[in-house]
């Protein structure tokens, strides 16, 4: 897949002399659902405002579909549509005039029947004459992402789509936005939520303190998940791993009283009964026994600690 956004090197230095982003190498592939997941203040809101041209970068560049954002900004804003993380949305406007005043915002001729098509998507076509005031939340932000559809974007970012809303609306949310990727929208959502970023993403990317930290494959990830951990505790020390055990790759801890076994939950098998009748026929006995499971969570958490 090519990327249809590139940043290099990119930093973001607030007026107030606090560096929000720094260093930022990022590209986004054309048709995927990339989730940037990151704690409160990680910059996440601020990497998206810069690529959409709302925050000046202080040095850096970026390119949405290889046009550049400060030189040929007109040309990459209207590739993009842009669902903010605030919304305002307390006006007496029908749902169909602001939709169709927010296309003509980009210059763009009238084209009811694309208006009408978006409406449908969002389930809104019923609301196209309520005033938005009377809407629910979720149907607001429903408009809100009509409103960035509007003038036929190839790439939409939704900054914490999902934040306050239900369950049943999140899930909602989550079938709307597969449907724009089956449309060809590259789409770039931000979200507090891992069980979000598992559900939706290609690629997930996390930042935390201005600093991308990681990106990766969803299926990369979920790989790492199926893993689980085997922690023996020994009744007495050992100096080394017996020769024979060695295909178990094992690792010795707690200065030789704890063996450590890693294992595929989604093997066809785990291995672990025949290394507990082999630890026995090395004579090595066991006084207790514990696996854990690293989850996304653990991931997230210790890399967001470590840095
Ligand atoms: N206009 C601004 N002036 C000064 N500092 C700002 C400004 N906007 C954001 N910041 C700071 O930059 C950092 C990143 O903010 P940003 O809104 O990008 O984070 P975020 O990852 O979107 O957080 P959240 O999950 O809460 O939405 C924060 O420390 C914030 O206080
Ligand atoms: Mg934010």
């Amino acid at each position: 897949m090519s990327s249809v956004i590139s940043v290099s090197n990119l930093s973001k230095v607030y007026g107030s002399g606090f560096k929000a982003l720094n260093n930022i190498n990022l590209d986004i592939k054309r048709g995927e659902i990339f989730a940037l997941l990151g704690p409160n203040g990680a910059g996440k809101t601020t990497l998206i405002g810069t690529i959409c041209g709302i925050v000046n970068p202080t040095s850096g560049s970026v390119t949405v579909g290889g046009h550049d954002i400060i030189s040929d900004f007109r040309a990459a804003r209207a590739m993009i549509g842009l669902v903010p993380q605030e919304l305002h949305t307390d006006s007496f406007e029908t749902v169909w005039n602001t939709v169709s005043f927010s296309r003509g915002l980009f210059g763009k001729p009238k084209n009811p029947a694309h208006i009408e098509k978006v409406l449908k998507d969002l389930s809104l076509w019923d609301k196209k004459d309520s005033q938005i005031i009377t809407l629910s939340g979720g149907m607001k932000r429903r408009v809100m992402i009509a409103k960035a559809l509007s003038h036929e974007p190839q790439i939409l970012f939704l900054d914490e789509p999902t934040a306050g809303v239900d369950v049943e609306l999140r899930k909602g949310m989550w079938e709307v936005v597969r449907t724009l990727q089956q449309a060809g929208v590259t789409i770039i959502l931000t979200t507090h939520y891992i069980e979000e970023a598992e559900e939706m993403a290609d690629r997930i990317g996390v930042i935390t303190k201005g600093e991308i930290i990681l990106v990766e494959d969803k299926a990369g990830l979920m790989q790492q998940l199926g893993k689980k951990r085997l922690t023996l505790q020994l009744q007495h020390k050992v100096d080394a791993i017996p020769p024979a055990l060695a295909p178990y790759n094992l690792h010795l801890a707690d200065g030789g009283r704890e063996i450590t076994y890693d294992y595929d939950t989604k093997g066809e098998r785990t291995g672990i009964t025949s290394l507990l009748s082999d630890l026995r026929n090395a004579g090595i006995r066991i006084s207790d026994l514990d696996t854990e499971q690293s989850s996304l969570e653990d991931i997230f958490v210790s890399l967001v600690r470590k840095s």
